[in-house]
């Protein structure tokens, strides 16, 4: 396969997509399904590292497959699975928890964060340990590049820290990984709080977009988003963050970019703005919430669809176990 390879997974526990997730991630999943062999997985074996209701995180995961096919991915394009379908996600896993150091395994400061929200004595050795997952979830593949997000970044340090270690002492046998900070990824903020990211744990519910909610609530939210005293339509981060943040929605769900809205809204309020771009929104997620209902509603396709991506993912995995295995005398 002369196309690099690249490896993206998304956590199953949100129910619905936020505007953040799409603009920020599974946009550029789609189009990098064009360009790269592109291997994408719902990371249920994560979803378990805080505790999770069992119902509830089955219809989150196909929640989760059905809104990514609804978003482009297409599985003859890419590679699209559940973790859990895989297991040598697992396995891969253990082999990667005995090579790591307690001391380098207590630095990744993302369990630092998430463990201070979970109560330290609550928190298990599966949400210490998941980088460490993390790490086989990507070497399993082999993958050249892996797209994430800043906050991931020293995830891909250890990824990358682990599989030379490896093939140091055990024979070449992990591609090293590049992180892949796409450039034209938009980080997309609470409209309520236009200085903090958008995210599912947002303090106030309206500054949060969720995709699969009533239209007519999103828009009414993008209506009332957090703008300035001030009235010209400028993309101004530091000054401007709540007029920037539309700006930055409205141009990368239609492709426009920034200075021409600008130029469009020359000399017209944020009221304009505002309409407009609940507008766009409204218009494209309609047909995307359709779609989701529709993958959700034909359970046959959906279970087929995920058989062959993990049939697909498997057969790179366990050639990649397999080679480890014997590496290390198992
Ligand atoms: P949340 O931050 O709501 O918990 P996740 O951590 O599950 O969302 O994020 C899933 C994916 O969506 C990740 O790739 C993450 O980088 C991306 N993402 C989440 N929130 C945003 C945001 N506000 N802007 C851009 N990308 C985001
Ligand atoms: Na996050």
């Amino acid at each position: 396969f002369d196309r690099p390879r690249v490896l993206s997974g998304i956590q199953p526990t949100a129910g619905s997509f936020h505007l953040g997730n799409y603009l920020g991630a599974v946009r550029q999943w789609v189009a990098l399904q064009e360009s790269h062999d592109a291997f994408y997985m719902v990371v249920d074996l994560h979803a378990i590292t805080v505790p999770q209701d069992p119902a509830e995180l089955r219809d989150n995961t196909r929640l989760a497959v059905a809104q990514l096919l609804a978003a482009g991915l297409d599985p003859d394009r890419c590679t699209l699975f559940v973790q859990s379908h895989v297991p040598e996600h697992a396995q891969l896993g253990w082999v990667m928890n005995c090579l790591t150091g307690f001391g380098e395994a207590s630095r990744m400061t993302q369990f630092k964060d998430k463990s201070a929200k979970q109560g330290a004595d609550r928190a298990t050795v599966g949400l210490f340990t998941y980088p460490i997952l993390q790490v086989a979830d990507i070497l399993l593949y082999q993958a050249n590049a892996v797209p994430v997000g800043e906050d991931q970044r020293q995830h891909i340090e250890l990824t990358r820290d682990l599989a030379e270690r490896f093939n140091g002492r055990f024979g070449e046998t992990f591609t090293i990984p590049a992180p892949y900070i796409v450039k034209e990824t938009a980080k997309i903020y609470d409209l309520q709080d236009p200085t903090a990211k958008m995210s599912k744990s947002a303090p106030s519910p309206k500054g949060l977009v969720n995709l699969l909610d009533e239209p007519k609530v999103s828009a009414k939210k993008i209506k009332s988003a957090v703008t300035d005293t001030d009235t010209v339509i400028r993309f101004d981060e530091k000054e401007k963050p709540g007029v920037s943040n539309l700006l930055t929605i409205y141009a990368t769900l239609t492709g426009t970019a920034v200075p021409e809205l600008e130029h469009r809204y020359e000399g017209k309020g944020y009221g304009a703005l505002k309409t407009d771009l609940a507008e766009v929104f409204v218009e494209w997620v309609t047909p995307f919430r359709e779609r989701t209902q529709e993958y959700l509603g034909d359970q046959e396709t959906l279970d087929s669809i995920l058989a062959k991506g993990a049939e697909k993912a498997r057969a790179v995995a366990a050639e990649t176990l397999a080679k480890t295995y014997e590496r290390m005398g198992l």
